[in-house]
């Protein structure tokens, strides 16, 4: 037998045994996404973290997408296969530099992406994904400063699109799609004339400027699948590749390379693999533990983004 069945046998068992859930983010491997129990992007996994029978979550994803179902499972085991699967984002957004934000600044309401840490989201007063962002700014009355952190293109983006001008963005930035340089678009353009171009809002404002179509990771897939053009030009990380080919096997997806590692992979995405989801469902480590303070702090803005809709 193929050692990949092996694992994958393997690794269904011990989700019997655990009682576990298995859910993984759009950008994982192909292998981890034909296993997982529930494939979306962060705003769906937040909701499908919040409704499961079981006992652990095995959340193939980075770090802070298993802190906030944590943060709405403070009574389950939540584990990832890599401790080290981290984001550039957070880390532009120590917890400190917020503190020392909202002394100066007690006045702006804190609107931050849940790709930040769950210290930050103690901090903020709500949190909000690339699917709901202009959403949840337009929830913040039109008189009250914003600060939002910590990805500058989505808050641009955002900024953009909610047309508010009192508004400040953090100077945070995605390592894998803000270095998709804008040059390599139209090259992709002028190779695939017939194609359209879908972005992710984390893409630098002159690739967004370029696209045809803006939205989270499922709202791409969701868009490229529906739409009657054939070719697309998918400007975020090539794992949604997977979900494209199944859903819309007939249609032709291209991938541009970023200035950051040559390619369209997340580095931290990429470190988990089935060897270490099967050992974190063994071992139950490592495993995401969180004060009840800080589950109690966190909970509220991240419930007032998912009471949104
Ligand atoms: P989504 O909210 O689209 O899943 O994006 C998460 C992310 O990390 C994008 O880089
Ligand atoms: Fe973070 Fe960018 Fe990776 Fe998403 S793709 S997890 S924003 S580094």
């Amino acid at each position: 037998m193929p050692a990949i069945a092996t694992i994958t046998e393997e690794i269904l068992e011990l989700k019997r045994e655990r009682r576990a859930v298995i859910l993984a983010h759009h950008y994982q491997d192909a292998e981890i996404q034909e296993l997982a129990d529930s494939v979306g992007d962060s705003l769906e996994l937040a909701r499908a973290a919040q409704r499961f029978d079981g006992d652990v979550i095995a959340f193939c994803g980075v770090w802070f997408m298993a802190e906030t179902a944590k943060v709405l499972n403070p009574h389950r085991t939540v584990v990832v296969p890599d401790r080290e699967a981290g984001c550039s984002l957070v880390d532009s957004c120590p917890v400190d530099r917020l503190r020392a934000f909202k002394q100066m600044h007690p006045e702006y309401a804190v609107v931050s992406y849940i790709n930040t840490s769950v210290d930050v989201k103690t901090e903020s007063d709500i949190i909000c994904t690339s699917r709901n962002a202009v959403d949840v700014v337009n929830s913040i009355p039109s008189d009250q400063p914003v600060l939002f952190c910590p990805d500058i293109n989505l808050g641009n983006y955002v900024k953009r699109e909610t047309g508010r001008e009192n508004m400040r963005i953090w100077q945070g930035a995605c390592i894998v799609h803000a270095t998709f340089p804008a040059r390599k678009v139209v090259e992709a353009k002028m190779a695939h004339p017939r194609a359209r171009v879908a972005a992710h809002p984390e893409c630098p404002p002159e690739v967004l400027r370029m696209a045809d179509f803006i939205g989270s990771t499922s709202a791409i897939i969701d868009h490229c699948v529906a739409a009657e053009d054939a070719e697309w030009i998918v400007m975020t990380e090539s794992g949604v590749r997977f979900s494209l080919e199944r859903r819309a096997p007939e249609k032709t997806f291209y991938f541009v390379a970023n200035e950051m590692c040559n390619c369209s992979e997340c580095p931290y995405m990429k470190r988990n693999s089935l060897e270490k989801l099967r050992d974190c469902l063994l071992h139950l480590q490592p495993r995401v533990e969180l004060s009840d303070e800080t589950i109690e702090r966190a909970r509220l803005p991240i419930e007032r983004m998912l009471a949104l809709r």
